[in-house]
């Protein structure tokens, strides 16, 4: 399903929330391709701008703008990024690109997390996506064996190296009932980067077009 004309209403709905002097940081995927498509309608209100992956950089200074580091800026007035599930309560699974660690470092340093997602997002319990871990590479079997132990059916992402260098386990099976609990756990896992899930660092609003 590709959902491509949702995605793009999703997107154009969240440039309502871009406001004068705004520093923006811009998230990463498919739906966020058609908000950097869309960005110029609001630029005149941007006064810079923060990307959370080389892809979404690359699409930023395509379309004219001067991506700016995180250090430089501070603190983003606004994030808008998409979701691969998103629950009642807000709580996200992120990384099926593998970009969630710096997507997750831009969405903790700003004021406000705008999600936008297509309908077919929305789950009433995390999990049925896979769920992304990304790992230094030297870890990736102890990482492996600590996930199969708490349940999970861990599924190397076999020739994906993300932009930091790392690696990626996707993990099936895993009860993700207790987001909160589960993000600390696997984070606590030595030679784990960081996980899709977004407990900690959930968006007020999601945006969900149909
Ligand atoms: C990138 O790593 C992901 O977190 C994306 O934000 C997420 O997978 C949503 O992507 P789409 O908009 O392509 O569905």
């Amino acid at each position: 399903m590709n959902n491509d004309h949702e995605k793009e209403n999703a997107a154009i709905a969240s440039l309502d929330y871009v406001t004068h002097d705004c520093i923006l940081g811009v998230g990463t995927g498919s739906t966020v391709n058609y908000l950097i498509e869309n960005l110029d309608r609001v630029k005149h209100k941007i006064k810079s701008v923060v990307s959370s992956s080389v892809d979404s950089t690359r699409r930023l200074q395509s379309a004219g703008f001067i991506v700016e580091e995180l250090s430089t800026v501070g603190k983003p007035d606004l994030y808008i990024d998409g979701a691969d599930e998103v629950d009642s309560s807000h709580n996200l699974i992120k990384g099926g690109g593998g970009a969630h660690t710096r997507e997750k470092i831009v969405a903790s340093a700003s004021n406000e997390f705008v999600c936008i997602v297509d309908d077919s997002k929305l789950v009433t319990r995390l999990g049925a996506f896979p769920l992304p871990v990304k790992v230094i590479p030297e870890s990736r079997s102890l990482v492996a064996r600590k996930i199969v132990s708490m349940g999970g059916t861990p599924i190397y992402r076999a020739g994906f190296v993300t932009d930091q260098g790392n690696h990626i386990l996707d993990i099936q099976d895993l009860d993700i009932s207790n987001p909160e609990a589960v993000e600390v756990l696997l984070n606590n896992i030595p030679g784990v980067v960081d996980n899709g899930i977004f407990a900690f660092n959930k968006p007020k609003t999601v945006l969900v077009s149909k």
